[in-house]
Protein backbone atom coordinates (compact mmCIF):
# COMPACT_ATOMS: atom_id res chain seq x y z
CA UNK A 1 0.00 0.00 0.00
CA UNK A 2 1.33 3.44 -1.00
CA UNK A 3 1.53 6.29 2.03
CA UNK A 4 -1.48 8.00 3.31
CA UNK A 5 -1.73 11.88 1.63
CA UNK A 6 -3.07 14.79 2.77
CA UNK A 7 -3.67 18.08 2.37
CA UNK A 8 -3.35 20.90 4.97
CA UNK A 9 -4.06 24.23 4.28
CA UNK A 10 -3.93 27.18 6.67
CA UNK A 11 -0.29 27.05 8.37
CA UNK A 12 -0.55 29.27 10.87
CA UNK A 13 -0.03 28.10 14.76
CA UNK A 14 -2.51 25.32 14.60
CA UNK A 15 -1.80 24.29 10.95
CA UNK A 16 1.91 23.76 11.08
CA UNK A 17 1.77 21.56 13.50
CA UNK A 18 -0.78 19.52 12.08
CA UNK A 19 1.16 19.40 9.09
CA UNK A 20 4.43 18.92 11.37
CA UNK A 21 2.34 16.05 12.85
CA UNK A 22 1.38 14.33 9.76
CA UNK A 23 4.79 14.35 8.22
CA UNK A 24 6.29 13.00 11.60
CA UNK A 25 3.65 10.08 11.27
CA UNK A 26 4.71 9.26 7.83
CA UNK A 27 2.07 10.59 5.59
CA UNK A 28 2.65 12.37 2.74
CA UNK A 29 1.74 15.70 2.77
CA UNK A 30 0.90 18.88 0.75
CA UNK A 31 0.68 21.97 2.10
CA UNK A 32 -1.12 25.44 0.98
CA UNK A 33 -1.59 29.16 3.00
CA UNK A 34 -2.32 32.55 1.27
CA UNK A 35 1.57 33.93 2.29
CA UNK A 36 3.08 30.95 0.83
CA UNK A 37 6.46 31.73 3.15
CA UNK A 38 4.66 29.90 6.33
CA UNK A 39 5.51 26.90 3.69
CA UNK A 40 9.17 27.05 3.55
CA UNK A 41 9.93 25.14 7.06
CA UNK A 42 7.29 22.57 6.19
CA UNK A 43 8.69 22.29 2.53
CA UNK A 44 12.60 21.33 4.22
CA UNK A 45 10.59 18.94 6.32
CA UNK A 46 9.55 16.98 3.30
CA UNK A 47 5.98 18.37 2.79
CA UNK A 48 4.90 19.67 -0.70
CA UNK A 49 3.88 23.15 -1.36
CA UNK A 50 0.75 23.63 -3.38
CA UNK A 51 0.95 26.75 -5.50
CA UNK A 52 -2.51 27.30 -5.53
CA UNK A 53 -5.38 26.35 -3.68
CA UNK A 54 -6.19 24.34 -5.88
CA UNK A 55 -3.46 22.55 -6.55
CA UNK A 56 -3.56 20.91 -3.09
CA UNK A 57 -5.92 17.84 -4.59
CA UNK A 58 -3.05 16.91 -6.82
CA UNK A 59 -1.44 15.54 -4.31
CA UNK A 60 -4.72 14.47 -1.96
CA UNK A 61 -7.65 13.14 -1.38
CA UNK A 62 -8.16 14.64 1.52
CA UNK A 63 -7.63 17.98 2.92
CA UNK A 64 -7.63 19.76 6.62
CA UNK A 65 -7.71 22.94 7.63
CA UNK A 66 -7.30 25.15 10.43
CA UNK A 67 -8.48 28.73 9.28
CA UNK A 68 -8.60 32.01 11.44
CA UNK A 69 -12.40 32.75 11.31
CA UNK A 70 -15.54 33.08 9.53
CA UNK A 71 -14.03 34.95 6.68
CA UNK A 72 -10.85 32.98 6.04
CA UNK A 73 -13.28 29.62 6.09
CA UNK A 74 -15.61 31.09 3.55
CA UNK A 75 -13.33 32.70 1.31
CA UNK A 76 -10.72 29.47 1.33
CA UNK A 77 -13.90 26.97 1.18
CA UNK A 78 -16.78 29.19 -1.11
CA UNK A 79 -14.44 31.41 -3.12
CA UNK A 80 -13.74 31.10 -6.58
CA UNK A 81 -11.03 28.34 -7.34
CA UNK A 82 -11.72 27.32 -3.51
CA UNK A 83 -11.70 24.03 -2.02
CA UNK A 84 -15.19 23.05 -2.49
CA UNK A 85 -15.46 24.49 -6.03
CA UNK A 86 -12.06 22.57 -7.06
CA UNK A 87 -12.33 19.24 -4.87
CA UNK A 88 -12.31 16.21 -6.93
CA UNK A 89 -15.82 14.08 -6.38
CA UNK A 90 -15.64 12.28 -3.19
CA UNK A 91 -12.71 14.45 -1.63
CA UNK A 92 -12.93 14.44 2.01
CA UNK A 93 -13.24 17.86 3.52
CA UNK A 94 -12.19 18.24 7.43
CA UNK A 95 -13.04 21.64 9.14
CA UNK A 96 -10.88 22.11 12.15
CA UNK A 97 -11.33 25.75 12.87
CA UNK A 98 -13.65 27.19 15.19
CA UNK A 99 -15.93 29.18 13.36
CA UNK A 100 -19.81 29.94 13.52
CA UNK A 101 -22.10 27.15 12.95
CA UNK A 102 -24.28 29.41 9.87
CA UNK A 103 -20.72 29.55 7.93
CA UNK A 104 -19.59 26.28 8.51
CA UNK A 105 -23.84 25.61 7.52
CA UNK A 106 -23.12 27.16 4.40
CA UNK A 107 -19.44 25.41 3.40
CA UNK A 108 -21.93 21.82 3.93
CA UNK A 109 -24.54 22.73 1.36
CA UNK A 110 -22.01 23.65 -1.17
CA UNK A 111 -19.81 20.59 -0.41
CA UNK A 112 -23.28 18.04 -0.24
CA UNK A 113 -24.07 19.32 -3.18
CA UNK A 114 -21.15 18.92 -5.34
CA UNK A 115 -21.02 14.96 -3.76
CA UNK A 116 -17.96 15.90 -1.00
CA UNK A 117 -17.66 14.45 2.18
CA UNK A 118 -17.56 17.36 5.01
CA UNK A 119 -16.48 16.72 8.45
CA UNK A 120 -16.80 19.77 11.38
CA UNK A 121 -13.94 18.79 13.16
CA UNK A 122 -13.02 21.82 15.65
CA UNK A 123 -10.51 20.62 18.75
CA UNK A 124 -9.65 21.43 21.85
CA UNK A 125 -5.99 21.83 22.58
CA UNK A 126 -3.30 24.00 21.05
CA UNK A 127 -0.20 23.53 19.09
CA UNK A 128 1.68 21.70 21.42
CA UNK A 129 -0.73 19.22 22.64
CA UNK A 130 -1.49 18.73 18.47
CA UNK A 131 2.22 18.14 18.24
CA UNK A 132 2.05 15.25 21.02
CA UNK A 133 -1.01 13.95 19.18
CA UNK A 134 -3.02 14.59 22.11
CA UNK A 135 -5.54 16.66 20.86
CA UNK A 136 -9.19 16.18 21.50
CA UNK A 137 -11.33 16.10 18.50
CA UNK A 138 -15.06 17.12 18.23
CA UNK A 139 -16.47 16.08 15.09
CA UNK A 140 -19.67 16.21 13.51
CA UNK A 141 -20.79 14.92 9.96
CA UNK A 142 -22.50 12.21 8.52
CA UNK A 143 -21.78 8.68 9.35
CA UNK A 144 -20.05 7.76 6.21
CA UNK A 145 -18.10 11.28 5.77
CA UNK A 146 -16.49 10.70 9.66
CA UNK A 147 -15.84 7.03 8.71
CA UNK A 148 -13.51 8.34 5.95
CA UNK A 149 -11.85 11.10 7.98
CA UNK A 150 -11.16 8.76 10.70
CA UNK A 151 -8.06 7.18 9.89
CA UNK A 152 -6.81 10.67 9.79
CA UNK A 153 -7.74 11.95 12.72
CA UNK A 154 -6.33 9.19 14.44
CA UNK A 155 -3.01 10.56 14.23
CA UNK A 156 -3.81 13.72 15.78
CA UNK A 157 -6.17 12.95 18.65
CA UNK A 158 -7.07 9.92 20.87
CA UNK A 159 -10.18 10.98 21.43
CA UNK A 160 -13.06 12.04 18.94
CA UNK A 161 -16.55 12.45 19.97
CA UNK A 162 -18.65 12.61 17.48
CA UNK A 163 -21.56 14.63 18.41
CA UNK A 164 -23.76 14.83 15.69
CA UNK A 165 -24.85 15.08 11.70
CA UNK A 166 -24.81 18.58 11.45
CA UNK A 167 -23.60 21.88 12.92
CA UNK A 168 -22.87 20.22 16.65
CA UNK A 169 -19.20 19.96 16.98
CA UNK A 170 -19.27 23.96 16.32
CA UNK A 171 -21.75 24.42 19.04
CA UNK A 172 -19.98 22.27 21.26
CA UNK A 173 -16.45 23.82 20.73
CA UNK A 174 -17.65 27.21 21.37
CA UNK A 175 -19.11 26.06 24.51
CA UNK A 176 -15.87 24.33 25.37
CA UNK A 177 -14.28 27.60 24.67
CA UNK A 178 -16.67 29.73 26.70
CA UNK A 179 -15.65 27.59 29.59
CA UNK A 180 -11.73 28.33 29.12
CA UNK A 181 -12.32 31.85 29.14
CA UNK A 182 -14.15 32.07 32.15
CA UNK A 183 -11.45 29.77 33.97
CA UNK A 184 -9.02 32.34 32.23
CA UNK A 185 -10.22 35.38 33.84
CA UNK A 186 -10.58 33.16 37.15
CA UNK A 187 -6.90 32.38 37.28
CA UNK A 188 -6.56 36.04 36.59
CA UNK A 189 -9.12 36.90 39.36
CA UNK A 190 -7.80 34.62 41.82
CA UNK A 191 -3.89 35.03 41.08
CA UNK A 192 -4.59 38.69 41.55
CA UNK A 193 -6.20 37.55 44.87
CA UNK A 194 -3.67 35.45 46.37
CA UNK A 195 -0.43 37.97 45.33
CA UNK A 196 -2.40 40.97 46.61
CA UNK A 197 -2.27 38.99 49.90
CA UNK A 198 0.91 37.87 49.66
CA UNK A 199 0.66 34.63 48.42
CA UNK A 200 3.63 33.77 46.51
CA UNK A 201 2.19 32.61 42.68
CA UNK A 202 3.79 29.30 42.87
CA UNK A 203 2.79 28.64 46.12
CA UNK A 204 -1.06 29.05 44.87
CA UNK A 205 -0.78 27.56 42.05
CA UNK A 206 0.30 24.57 43.26
CA UNK A 207 -2.55 24.38 45.51
CA UNK A 208 -4.75 24.87 43.20
CA UNK A 209 -3.47 22.30 40.75
CA UNK A 210 -3.81 19.88 43.90
CA UNK A 211 -7.16 20.92 44.29
CA UNK A 212 -11.00 19.79 43.06
CA UNK A 213 -10.07 22.78 40.69
CA UNK A 214 -6.74 21.38 39.20
CA UNK A 215 -7.48 20.81 35.65
CA UNK A 216 -5.10 20.15 32.53
CA UNK A 217 -5.49 23.69 31.76
CA UNK A 218 -4.48 24.93 34.90
CA UNK A 219 -1.09 22.28 34.97
CA UNK A 220 0.00 23.27 31.22
CA UNK A 221 -0.85 27.13 31.84
CA UNK A 222 1.36 27.16 35.21
CA UNK A 223 4.74 27.43 33.93
CA UNK A 224 3.85 30.10 31.88
CA UNK A 225 2.38 32.24 34.09
CA UNK A 226 5.15 31.60 36.80
CA UNK A 227 7.53 33.06 34.09
CA UNK A 228 5.40 35.65 33.05
CA UNK A 229 5.63 34.90 29.37
CA UNK A 230 3.01 35.83 27.21
CA UNK A 231 3.70 34.67 23.90
CA UNK A 232 0.91 32.91 22.13
CA UNK A 233 -0.40 29.39 21.96
CA UNK A 234 -3.99 30.85 21.07
CA UNK A 235 -4.32 34.72 21.46
CA UNK A 236 -6.29 36.98 22.81
CA UNK A 237 -7.83 38.38 19.98
CA UNK A 238 -8.44 34.94 18.75
CA UNK A 239 -10.49 33.90 22.37
CA UNK A 240 -12.66 36.97 21.46
CA UNK A 241 -13.78 35.59 18.25
CA UNK A 242 -14.73 32.18 20.09
CA UNK A 243 -16.66 34.46 23.17
CA UNK A 244 -18.82 36.74 19.92
CA UNK A 245 -19.66 33.58 18.44
CA UNK A 246 -20.43 32.00 21.74
CA UNK A 247 -22.68 34.98 22.41
CA UNK A 248 -24.59 34.61 18.95
CA UNK A 249 -25.35 31.13 19.13
CA UNK A 250 -26.58 31.87 22.85
CA UNK A 251 -28.88 34.34 21.57
CA UNK A 252 -30.27 32.09 18.62
CA UNK A 253 -30.54 29.26 21.44
CA UNK A 254 -32.13 31.36 23.66
CA UNK A 255 -29.35 30.26 26.26
CA UNK A 256 -28.73 32.94 28.69
CA UNK A 257 -25.07 33.15 29.28
CA UNK A 258 -24.41 36.56 31.59
CA UNK A 259 -20.62 34.86 33.10
CA UNK A 260 -19.66 35.22 29.00
CA UNK A 261 -20.74 38.42 28.91
CA UNK A 262 -18.63 39.83 31.42
CA UNK A 263 -15.39 37.78 30.57
CA UNK A 264 -16.47 39.40 26.75
CA UNK A 265 -15.96 42.52 27.51
CA UNK A 266 -13.05 41.98 29.54
CA UNK A 267 -11.27 40.36 26.78
CA UNK A 268 -12.61 43.11 24.32
CA UNK A 269 -10.78 45.77 26.75
CA UNK A 270 -7.67 43.75 27.24
CA UNK A 271 -7.30 43.73 23.00
CA UNK A 272 -8.30 47.31 23.05
CA UNK A 273 -5.29 47.75 25.59
CA UNK A 274 -3.02 46.25 22.89
CA UNK A 275 -2.69 43.00 24.04
CA UNK A 276 -5.00 41.02 21.11
CA UNK A 277 -1.83 39.48 19.76
CA UNK A 278 -0.40 37.73 23.07
CA UNK A 279 -1.45 34.42 24.70
CA UNK A 280 -5.39 34.84 25.82
CA UNK A 281 -4.08 34.48 29.27
CA UNK A 282 -3.43 38.36 29.60
CA UNK A 283 -6.23 39.04 30.69
CA UNK A 284 -4.15 38.66 33.95
CA UNK A 285 -1.99 41.61 33.38
CA UNK A 286 -4.81 43.38 31.76
CA UNK A 287 -6.74 42.83 35.36
CA UNK A 288 -3.61 44.25 37.31
CA UNK A 289 -3.58 46.72 35.88
CA UNK A 290 -7.30 47.43 37.03
CA UNK A 291 -6.55 46.42 40.64
CA UNK A 292 -3.86 48.69 40.43
CA UNK A 293 -1.07 46.97 40.76
CA UNK A 294 2.17 46.09 39.18
CA UNK A 295 1.44 44.31 35.92
CA UNK A 296 3.37 41.38 34.62
CA UNK A 297 4.59 42.74 31.56
CA UNK A 298 4.54 46.52 30.95
CA UNK A 299 1.16 48.12 29.73
CA UNK A 300 0.88 51.38 27.82
N1 LIG B 1 -4.02 28.25 18.68
C1 LIG B 1 -4.73 27.42 19.41
O1 LIG B 1 -4.34 27.02 20.52
C2 LIG B 1 -6.08 26.90 18.91
C3 LIG B 1 -6.68 25.83 19.59
C4 LIG B 1 -7.90 25.33 19.14
C5 LIG B 1 -8.51 25.91 18.03
N2 LIG B 1 -7.91 26.97 17.39
C6 LIG B 1 -8.60 27.54 16.22
O2 LIG B 1 -7.88 27.14 15.06
C7 LIG B 1 -7.94 28.17 14.08
C8 LIG B 1 -6.51 28.59 13.69
O3 LIG B 1 -5.88 29.09 14.86
P1 LIG B 1 -4.31 29.49 14.87
O4 LIG B 1 -3.95 29.76 16.29
O5 LIG B 1 -3.55 28.50 14.06
O6 LIG B 1 -4.40 30.88 14.07
P2 LIG B 1 -3.24 31.66 13.30
O7 LIG B 1 -1.90 31.25 13.77
O8 LIG B 1 -3.61 33.11 13.39
O9 LIG B 1 -3.43 31.16 11.78
C9 LIG B 1 -4.54 31.57 11.01
C10 LIG B 1 -4.48 30.96 9.61
O10 LIG B 1 -5.62 31.43 8.87
C11 LIG B 1 -5.17 31.94 7.62
N3 LIG B 1 -6.06 33.00 7.14
C12 LIG B 1 -6.51 34.07 7.85
N4 LIG B 1 -7.34 34.81 7.09
C13 LIG B 1 -7.39 34.21 5.87
C14 LIG B 1 -8.08 34.49 4.67
N5 LIG B 1 -8.89 35.54 4.57
N6 LIG B 1 -7.90 33.64 3.62
C15 LIG B 1 -7.08 32.58 3.74
N7 LIG B 1 -6.41 32.23 4.86
C16 LIG B 1 -6.56 33.05 5.92
C17 LIG B 1 -3.78 32.49 7.91
O11 LIG B 1 -3.08 32.65 6.71
P3 LIG B 1 -1.92 33.79 6.56
O12 LIG B 1 -0.68 33.20 7.17
O13 LIG B 1 -1.83 33.98 5.10
O14 LIG B 1 -2.41 35.02 7.30
C18 LIG B 1 -3.23 31.37 8.80
O15 LIG B 1 -2.81 30.29 8.01
C19 LIG B 1 -8.78 29.31 14.69
O16 LIG B 1 -10.12 29.19 14.27
C20 LIG B 1 -8.64 29.07 16.18
O17 LIG B 1 -9.74 29.59 16.90
C21 LIG B 1 -6.71 27.46 17.80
Amino acid sequence: MGRMEAAVVGLGKMGSALARRLLDRGLAVTVYNRHPEAAADLVRAGASAAPRLADVWLGARVAMSFLADDEALTQVYLGSGGLVESAPQGAVLVEMSTVSPVASGAVARAATQRGLHYVRCPVSGNPGVLSAGELTLIVSGDDASVQAARPYLEHVGPRLYHVGSQEEARVVKLAVNAMLAASAQMLAETITLTEASGVPRAVFLDVLAGSAMGSPFVRYKTPSLLERRYDATFTTAMLLKDLRLAEDVAASARAPMPVTEVVTQLAEASCDEGLGDLDFIALLPHLQKLAGRPTDIPLS
